[in-house]
């Protein structure tokens, strides 16, 4: 639906790298309109726009079936940017030549500009940039001049100035490319010739036209999460709609975090929302999870409770009827097959689809206002709307809730003592090429993340190591209990989720984060039977994370506190990256 977004001045083709969105946010946040579209799209649909940017991507051009582009374009007037992969493409399609190379160029080099073209119009020599590749481009097509190199990449950058066409083998769209950006603003303003079209924030009046236009004289309903994306999308209806017409409805399953439902509850009220509604399944979802311990089950279970209530509220509210629809807050990278998390959906089972939702789906009774919104612009979006900063600010927090952070065991077990610390028999899951691992943890006594990456390289029983922050008692002489997700875990889980996330937040250790699960695990001692994990995250969109240091004060501060909620036996840091664990433990 391309309703709310003027047409792209910038197409981005995706050849499946994991930076493909990134590029597009880039070239917006400079102010320009940009899509993602599939790599092959041919030529003539892209007659409109005034550049074409071709993303980095891991296959190889020179094997079958690898990601290519329509040729055509290259011989077109439109100006292309190729980079990496793109940039490998673009010379294998002509007459360059394409090898792997004799090393990798993985990290930071410097780049000699050999010569200025203006690409490189304002770039001081000798600059960072950041590679990652082994195929390298030995050749240049013809018409096309080598401009840039690094130490080890003798074609770093071509360009064919006449034609508007360039590659680069290195990443403009990440930090660690210190002129990055220059590159990108001289490719859409000084090259294609684009112009500032693109401001989030403005296009408000817009999408709430088009949300009226969409819904006609039918009125609107939206499941609320307590998330960024329906919040937004649900104000923006009610705000385009008004409150008569645009009704909402948000599950409090009783594995929210604490204050959660009160707060969902607050924004709509000073919203003036007076149709919508909290509806109580607590007992419901504790009910159905109570003796279930393994994490695929729980995670059907959710799904399938979900499914019914839902029913349950389009059924009772009749809003099955033809005269509403249905409002979902879905964005921009989720509406993209090759990007997001179609990967992860192989690894966890994700959402269910409800039979209701599908049907009104199936008749496109749907109204979708941020389709055309990345993350960041669904933020400035809100804080148009007047929504709390930090409501808008919030981490992402998963679908099933707190459920996948409480984790049960089925029996009492032991810790075996290994040589490099000891084992809990606490599974978790993890991925490991494209596969899942479901593993034991590793405990050791220190919080040294190359020392961590390396035990799980060594040891193949575990997937996930954990070190030592504090403890009640010494953590040989704790064991695993039998545990399941009762009321009192939950608000065991509530509290200690609430501390870390008070300290965190008072900080400001919580905006150098993307994330920050808190995970409740049931090893102790005595009558303090859990223990917590802490496991913050960086990461650019969670298919891959790293696991952060934590400032030493600031884990002293949480254990001190942690270690004094009844219950708890010891605190920890997770110290795996993803792959190899998962960023949630199941
Ligand atoms: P994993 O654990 O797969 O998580 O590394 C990647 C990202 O996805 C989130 N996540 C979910 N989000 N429903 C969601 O809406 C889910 O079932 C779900 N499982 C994981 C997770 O919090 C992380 O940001």
């Amino acid at each position: 639906m391309n309703d709310y977004a003027p047409e792209p001045q910038i197409i981005i083709l995706d050849t499946g790298g994991q930076y493909t969105h990134l590029i597009s946010r880039k070239v917006r946040e400079l102010g320009v309109y940009a899509e993602v579209r599939p790599s092959e799209t041919p030529a003539s649909e892209m007659a409109n726009a005034k550049g074409v940017i071709v993303s980095g991507g891991p296959s190889s051009v020179y094997e079958p079936g690898s990601p290519t582009m329509d040729p055509a374009l290259l011989r077109s007037g439109i100006a292309v940017l190729g980079i990496c992969y793109g940039q490998q493409l673009m010379a294998y399609l002509l007459d360059g030549q394409v090898r792997k190379g004799d090393k990798g160029e993985y990290g930071i080099a410097h780049l000699d500009i050999q010569v200025q073209a203006p690409i490189f119009a304002g770039v001081e020599n000798h600059r960072q940039v950041w590679m990652s590749h082994r195929d390298t481009v030995f050749a240049p097509p013809s018409g096309y001049q080598v401009l840039a190199s690094t130490s080890t990449c003798a074609v770093a950058a071509i360009g064919n100035v006449a034609a508007r066409k360039y590659a680069v083998q290195f990443h403009p769209e990440v930090v660690h490319t210190h002129e990055g950006r220059k590159v990108l603003h001289n490719f859409l303003f000084d090259i294609c010739g684009c112009s500032r079209d693109w401001e989030p924030a403005s296009r408000v009046p817009v999408v709430e036209n088009s949300i009226r236009e969409v819904a006609g004289r039918r009125n609107v309903f939206f499941f609320v999460s307590g998330g960024v994306d329906s919040t937004v999308a649900y104000t923006l209806c009610l705000k385009a709609l008004g409150d008569e017409r645009a009704h909402g409805a948000y599950v409090d399953t009783g594995l929210m975090r604490e204050g959660e439902t009160e707060f969902v509850r607050t924004i709509f009220a000073s919203l003036g929302a007076k149709n919508f509604h909290v509806v109580d399944a607590r007992a419901d979802f504790l009910g159905a999870l109570r003796d279930v311990t393994e994490p695929e089950r729980k995670r059907h279970i959710i799904g399938e409770k979900f499914v019914e209530i839902q029913q349950r509220i389009l059924e009772s509210g009749h809003y099955l009827d033809g005269d509403w629809i249905l409002g979902q807050g879905t964005i921009y990278p989720d509406t993209i097959e090759s990007g997001g998390t179609a990967k992860a959906d192989l690894i966890k089972t994700h959402h269910n689809r409800v039979a209701g939702i599908q049907k009104l789906i199936d008749e496109n009774r749907i109204v979708e206002p941020l389709t055309q919104f990345y993350k960041d612009e669904v933020r400035e979006i809100g804080r148009e709307l007047g929504l709390p900063p930090e409501f808008l600010e919030r981490h992402p927090f998963p679908g099933p809730g707190l459920a996948i952070r409480c984790l049960c065991q089925e029996a009492d077990a032991p810790l075996v003592p290994t040589s490099l610390g000891h084992i809990a028999p606490v599974h978790s899951v993890g991925v490991q090429g494209d596969s899942r691992s479901y593993r034991p943890v590793l405990i050791v006594d220190h919080l040294d993340h190359a020392k961590a990456t390396e035990a799980i390289n060594t040891d193949m029983r575990v997937n996930r190591v954990i070190g030592v922050i504090g403890s009640n008692a010494p953590v040989a002489s704790l064991t695993v209990f039998q545990s399941a997700i009762t009321e009192e875990r939950m608000d065991r889980l509530r509290r200690v989720d609430a501390i870390v996330r008070k300290l965190s937040h008072e900080s400001g250790y919580d905006r150098s984060v993307w994330q920050f699960p808190v995970v409740l695990i049931s090893l102790g001692a005595g009558a303090q039977r859990d223990s917590v994990v802490l496991r913050p995250i960086d990461s650019v969109d969670g298919m891959t994370a790293q696991s952060v240091p934590i400032p030493p004060a600031l884990h002293a501060a949480m254990a001190a506190q942690l270690l004094a909620v009844e219950g708890i036996a010891a605190v920890f840091q997770d110290l795996t990256h993803k792959p190899p664990g998962t960023i949630e433990w199941e």
